[in-house]
């Protein structure tokens, strides 16, 4: 799993808020990252004591640390999530860049499906305005295409690399990721709504007015925002 700021503890208190949302009988999107593993952890434990969930995992990673911690799955095809807790690389209000492990498109799909989606973050992911490379999934034929449609649209594509292997990083889904950067970003709507018009694009990591609620991990406690 990649590393990102923000202590244990900061992570720890806001997955344990999120998964304080969760009761008996509820269908729960199960996100990816190092903060929503606290919750996953956090939703094992009170499997164990009793709690009847299900889980839709959003990633390879996020069914690997479910079934670990002994949460049944189900998926979309299936049922519906009543919540998603999932994690975020930067917050700006209620707008989101992810995308930081690759797992976007999944996580796109189960967090706007749920009734309400909780994001789980520490303090250094909010930032005004968002400024941070936006991860965009791409087929892999598409990559040259994409990145000239990116920098017509001002930005600076970057085909991402893998860790311990040669090549691009290679998505669950079998795509590529090029992380592009726009410096501040002023109308994230506007974006989104440019970089989903490019094909080839299977999907970017702007999470645009989709978040229902923040909780953000402190050196004290928990701050939790509702829209
Ligand atoms: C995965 O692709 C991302 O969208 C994660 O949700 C995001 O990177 C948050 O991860 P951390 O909680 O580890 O920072």
């Amino acid at each position: 799993m990649k590393q990102s700021g923000g202590t244990d503890e900061q992570k720890r208190r806001a997955g344990e808020s999120a998964a304080d949302a969760v009761s008996d009988g509820m269908v729960v999107g199960l996100g990816t990252g190092s903060t929503a593993a606290t919750a996953i952890r956090e939703l094992g434990r009170r499997v164990d004591s009793g709690l009847d969930i299900r889980g839709i995992p959003t990633s390879y990673e996020s069914r690997q640390m479910a079934r670990k911690a002994g949460i049944p799955l189900t998926s979309l095809t299936e049922a519906t999530p009543d919540v998603a807790i999932d994690g975020a690389d930067q917050i700006a209000g209620f707008d989101l860049i992810k995308g930081g492990g690759a797992a976007h498109a999944r996580e796109k799909l189960v967090d706007t499906a749920a009734d309400r989606f909780l994001v789980v973050a520490d303090e250094t992911k909010l930032a005004s305005p968002l400024d941070l490379a936006v991860p965009i999934e791409v087929l892999p034929d598409a990559e040259p295409v994409v990145s000239s449609n990116l920098d017509a649209l001002g930005g600076t594509p970057e085909l991402r690399d893998a860790e311990r292997k040669d090549g691009p990083v290679v998505t669950d889904n079998g795509n590529l990721v090029i992380d592009c950067a726009f410096g501040a970003i002023a109308d994230p709507a506007a974006l989104a709504t440019d970089l989903a018009a490019i094909p080839g694009v299977v999907e970017h990591g702007l999470f645009v007015g989709v978040a229902d609620e923040i909780h953000v991990g402190t050196e004290t406690g928990v701050d939790v925002t509702e829209r």
